[in-house]
């Protein structure tokens, strides 16, 4: 039996005796060299790892001093031989603060590093290469991490609620803390640290104030003092009207001179408990949140406030892009360009603008954020949602990275071809001095963390798509299969297959062909693509698919709202006509007529229908193709992924027909071949 709380982290046991005698000789022969607490959580990873591989039959035996018998040397570039440093001056020099590098050589792995955060990362990573199998005589891996700031957000309210969170319970129990430390908390840190994360915000964007006080801020220190070790830095999300909740200022204006002394203070304060402390996440001026508008400010005073607060303790400022209001009658996807590409090169430089990876909201499929590559002096982070608000909830199986890598790939043509969204995160397109990422995490209480056992596979993915935007997502996804399952290729081969597949049926049974925010109201499961009123529009269905009888989608040309014209001449072009927009985008920016022959040559209504069956096809497969793998791993974990995938079958069901149900009102026409009648 296996619950999945070990997530990528199981060291599985040697499969048999001629791998393990293999493997055994380096495990028993390691030589650390280092004391600080880095160094403990190291040696801390390696016992756990070699009793785990080696099932207890041998104690880990990690020497500190016995230079000349390691067979495996994990040492900071200072601490290493001077004849092996010389030898491998010329690589070494590459290694940069957060990097490693992993060379066999002279019958040794030297695992080495400039700092002690380096270093854990370079174990984790050698780690990694014993849990897949991979032949150590070949090792020679330099890596650096190509952004800075690798970071989960959590959105965990104090009372443990999370806020789109399926997974159960904020696993951040303020009240137990500082006094208490659970162990959830030191395998949250070994998680995070082995895909390289370096940061998290633990608490919810839509924030309560009352964290940033001396009752909340001992609590966050507690937790700090445990991630330190670790490399990962603790954010906290601020509210901005916070002056006046928590000492009646009369008012939050960014410009007050009182204001201002307010955040000053407050900063030094946090400090006070926590000497490193990453700095602020903000919402602002958002679905009902105060901001610098609410004083006639812009999102660059409201930041440049908060950021001048933690500077002199290195402090940085994430400010989020996602602003938009009911009341401003733009079409809502191009509000966040309108409102700041005109502050680009305003903000202060430790504030770094966090943008979702597109315009609406974390939708199943939307084309890249036009914010990037807009803003070449104002550095730029992606916000990803890890936790599938919008997609299903935790019940569906969708690969994430799949999709992640479709929006880092995407060309913003900013600086000609090849500008791609990864370019600008990585800050080489504009030179950004800051760089970053962060993801919207999917963990609760849950006994494996994620809901879904291969939810933990989206939090793995983004930690290394963190680390660099370009690695290869058929590789992470392999690499998390064997290490959270099984090494039999068997399973391992049929289960990627799955996986990779997921994506592109998901948007198949939910919003094929470009349609967007077509769930329920307010939880956003299921569909409710006839949600409408409310009293806010952009936050009902119909303000975004606008069938009638004629036709479906929203005009986003020149025509229309011309939202098309905030991305590149290039996309203009191609996007601009429907003759020549890719499938997937048509709805996002044309309004078609049911009736319209589209390139596939089916009518834009059988086309629909088409892709909403096919979606259901993509999903009864998935479920057939996990039946064939039973037996190939432990029980509990296949029979928990099984009743998952009976859920989104039936789901998948109920998308295709209540969504064809609804819009057949409108298009008034007979189902095409192929596609099964609504139940
Ligand atoms: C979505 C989500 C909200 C969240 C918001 C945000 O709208 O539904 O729960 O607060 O995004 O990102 O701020």
């Amino acid at each position: 039996a296996n619950d999945g709380y070990k997530l990528w982290l199981q060291y599985l046991p040697f499969e048999n005796k001629a791998v393990a005698d293999y493997y055994r000789d380096y495990l028993e022969n390691i030589t650390l060299i280092g004391e600080s607490p880095t160094h403990g959580v190291i040696r801390k990873e390696l016992e756990i790892a070699i009793d785990s591989f080696l099932e207890g039959k041998t104690k880990s035996n990690i020497s500190s001093k016995n230079i000349n018998s390691g067979l495996i040397w994990i040492a900071g570039t200072v601490d290493l031989p001077q004849n092996i440093k010389a030898s491998l001056a010329e690589r070494i020099k590459e290694i940069k603060e957060e990097g490693y590098l992993i060379k066999y050589f002279q019958g040794k792995i030297f695992v080495t590093a400039n700092s002690d955060i380096g270093l854990l990362y370079g174990t984790f990573a050698l780690l990694k290469n014993i849990q897949t199998r991979k032949s150590l005589e070949d090792l020679d891996i330099l890596e650096n991490p190509k952004i800075q700031l690798r970071l989960l957000n959590h959105w965990d309210n104090l009372n443990r609620t999370v806020e789109r969170g399926y997974a159960g319970f904020s696993i951040w129990n303020w009240h137990r803390l500082p006094g208490h430390i659970d162990q959830q908390y030191i395998d949250y840190a070994r998680a995070n640290a082995s895909i390289g994360i370096n940061g998290t915000s633990v608490t919810n964007v839509n924030a309560n104030a009352l964290v940033l006080t001396p009752e909340y801020l001992e609590k966050a220190a507690a937790l700090a003092d445990v991630f330190r070790p670790y490399g990962i830095k603790i954010y906290l999300t601020a509210r901005f009207n916070a002056p006046m909740m928590l000492d009646s200022l009369p008012t939050a204006d960014p410009l007050d001179p009182l204001v201002q002394a307010w955040w000053m203070k407050k900063a030094k304060e946090i400090y006070s408990y926590i000497p490193d402390f990453g700095g602020f996440l903000v919402k602002a001026d958002s679905e009902g949140q105060p901001g610098p508008h609410n004083y006639g400010r812009t999102q660059a005073d409201g930041a440049n406030t908060l950021a001048d607060a933690v500077k002199p303790f290195g402090g940085i400022v994430m400010w989020r892009a996602f602003v938009y209001n009911e009341k401003t009658p733009t079409d809502r996807i191009k509000q966040a360009y309108d409102e700041f590409k005109p502050l680009d090169g305003k903000f202060r430089d430790n504030v770094i603008v966090q943008v979702k990876n597109g315009p609406l909201d974390f939708q199943p499929r939307e084309p890249f954020h036009p914010l990037f590559g807009a803003m070449p002096n104002t550095p730029l982070m992606m916000e990803f949602q890890i936790t599938k608000e919008y997609l299903g909830q935790e019940t569906h199986w969708v690969n994430l990275s799949t999709s992640w890598k479709e929006i880092l790939q995407s060309d913003t043509y900013a600086k000609g071809h090849g500008s791609t969204v990864s370019k600008v995160l990585d800050g080489s397109l504009h030179n950004y001095q800051l760089t970053g990422m962060a993801g919207v995490s999917n963990i609760g209480t849950d006994r494996n963390w994620t809901g879904h056992h291969t939810g933990q596979a989206d939090w793995y993915a983004f930690g290394k798509l963190a680390w660099n935007p370009e690695s290869n997502i058929d590789g992470i996804t392999e690499d998390w299969l064997k290490m959270t399952f099984t090494l039999d290729p068997s399973f391992v081969n049929a289960a990627k297959k799955i996986a990779l597949n997921s994506y592109e049926t998901l948007v198949n049974y939910m919003t094929p062909l470009g349609l967007h925010h077509i769930m329920a109201r307010s939880h956003h499961w299921g569909p409710g693509p006839w949600v409408t009123g409310g009293g806010r529009d952009d936050w009902t269905a119909t303000y975004y698919h606008k069938a009638s009888k004629d036709s479906i989608g929203f005009d986003r040309t020149e025509k229309g709202s011309n939202a098309i014209g905030q991305y590149a001449q290039e996309w203009n072009t191609v996007w601009g006509n429907p003759e020549t927009i890719p499938m997937e985008y048509l709805l996002w920016f044309h309004r078609i007529p049911w009736n319209k022959k589209l390139s596939t040559g089916n009518t834009l209504w059988d086309e629909m229908a088409l892709r909403y069956q096919k979606g259901v096809e993509g999903a009864r497969w998935m479920q057939k193709e996990w039946t064939k793998l039973e037996g190939k791993i432990d029980q509990e974990r296949f029979d928990h992924i099984s009743s998952f995938l009976n859920i989104q079958v039936k789901e998948a069901e109920w998308w295709r027909d209540a969504c064809l149900l609804y819009f057949g009102q409108f298009s008034k026409m007979a189902l095409p071949a192929g596609v099964e009648n609504p139940k």
